[in-house]
């Protein structure tokens, strides 16, 4: 591997494979689109894009055609605004009190979650003389964020409330998309239905990137897929349909070797139970390696597998490097903690998470390679 000083020296390398993204996106929106629907894909890119970098994403996802982005807070928003000047960017926790202002400047579009931010988005709407886009998120079932029925129903049979502002998209979220058999998906839909009947005229939203796996019913005018994007399996019950996104190679600093019976790391909570090669790596939880993984985790190096020993500590990692090839682990050798061997799914089944909480852990320190990233 030809490496940069900067790569070499770093505790890991995260490389973000955009022409993966881009794949994932395109071929969810295929999905949708067969049988000549003419549904189009928004990219959900909260949280960085799950971690990825929004910046690199979004302006990958542009250069694809992607027009519509959601994000969670108005600072994403105005992060995401500066690179992406055109797109249409919605933000889902809605409008904090006092970030009128910044949300009109930017040209961010909230989710309004009740009646009393339709009337705080309405009065901006007065100020300004011109009519500003409005998401209104329904809660068709997580008991989480958006209308309730009965203020929902308020919405519905007095339409004035909304005079001022252009109803740019009625959604909602799933509670239970990845289980297809969960009875909760037919009844969000039938709920959310219900009331898109009643508010005819702007474009719905339903599925995030397991919803688009429930079928043609939830698909609507625009789909929502965040993890899937990101190469997370949207489907857990059977073979992930999208390409994977993430390597992550962590370097090894040091290599040692330790007789049976011998304490590794703090608290010694592994214990050798033969003559030990121990190759240490310069990534710990302070990189969002879950804690969770001492003694769970695994690495891969060329095709072999191996365990993490003892806890995961905030800078290092200790791993088994007995059954690997001296040579691909010697100081300055690096090994895989997600990559074409062991996926970010996998991963987190080993931490006991799922990949979301993997993906969005990532740290700051790893030196990150974007493939595909548009200038
Ligand atoms: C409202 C909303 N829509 C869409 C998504 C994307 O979901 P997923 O990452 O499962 O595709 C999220 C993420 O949790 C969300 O909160």
């Amino acid at each position: 591997m030809d490496l940069s000083p900067a790569a070499r020296r770093a505790g890991a390398i995260l490389h973000i494979d955009l022409d993966a993204v881009a794949a994932n996106w395109h071929a969810l929106r295929d999905r949708a689109r067969a049988g000549g629907r003419s549904v189009d894909s928004a990219a959900v890119l909260k949280a960085d894009a799950y971690g990825l970098g929004a910046v690199e994403v979004g302006r990958r996802l542009w250069a694809e055609g992607c027009k519509f982005f959601f994000v969670a807070h108005v600072d994403e928003g105005i992060a995401l605004r500066a690179a992406l000047p055109e797109a249409w960017v919605c933000v889902l926790n809605g409008m904090p009190p006092g970030a009128e202002a910044d949300m009109i400047a930017h040209r961010l579009v909230p989710a309004l979650n009740d009646l009393g931010q339709v009337s705080a988005w309405r009065g901006c709407a007065q100020r300004q003389s011109q009519p500003l886009d409005a998401v209104v998120h329904l809660d068709t079932g997580m008991n989480r964020l958006g209308f309730g029925e009965e203020e929902a129903s308020l919405l519905a049979t007095d339409r004035m409330r909304l005079r001022g502002l252009r109803l740019s998209l009625l959604m909602s979220h799933l509670v239970s998309s990845e289980k297809p058999a969960d009875p909760l998906n037919r009844q969000q839909l039938d709920r959310f239905r219900a009331f898109v009947e009643r508010m005819p005229g702007a474009p719905v939203s339903l599925a995030n990137s397991s919803g688009i796996f429930l079928g043609a019913d939830y698909h609507f005018d625009l789909l929502r897929p965040g993890a899937a994007l990101f190469g997370i399996n949207p489907t857990p019950d059977a073979p992930n349909p999208m390409r994977p996104v993430v390597t992550l190679m962590a370097r090894v600093v040091q290599v040692r070797r330790i007789e049976a019976m011998a304490g590794v790391g703090y608290n010694h909570d592994w214990r050798s139970a033969r003559p030990t090669r121990v190759a240490v790596l310069a990534v710990g939880y302070a990189d969002g390696y879950l804690r969770a993984l001492s003694n769970r985790g695994e690495v891969t190096v060329a095709g072999h597998r191996a365990k993490v020993i003892g806890r995961v500590s905030m800078d290092l990692l200790t791993i088994d490097a007995t059954d690997l090839p001296e040579e691909l682990t010697t100081p300055g050798n690096h090994v895989d903690l997600i990559g074409p061997d062991l996926p970010v799914d996998a991963v987190a089944e080993l931490a006991r998470t799922n990949g979301y909480e993997i993906l969005t852990s990532l740290g700051a320190r790893y030196h990150r390679v974007y493939a595909g990233a548009v200038a």
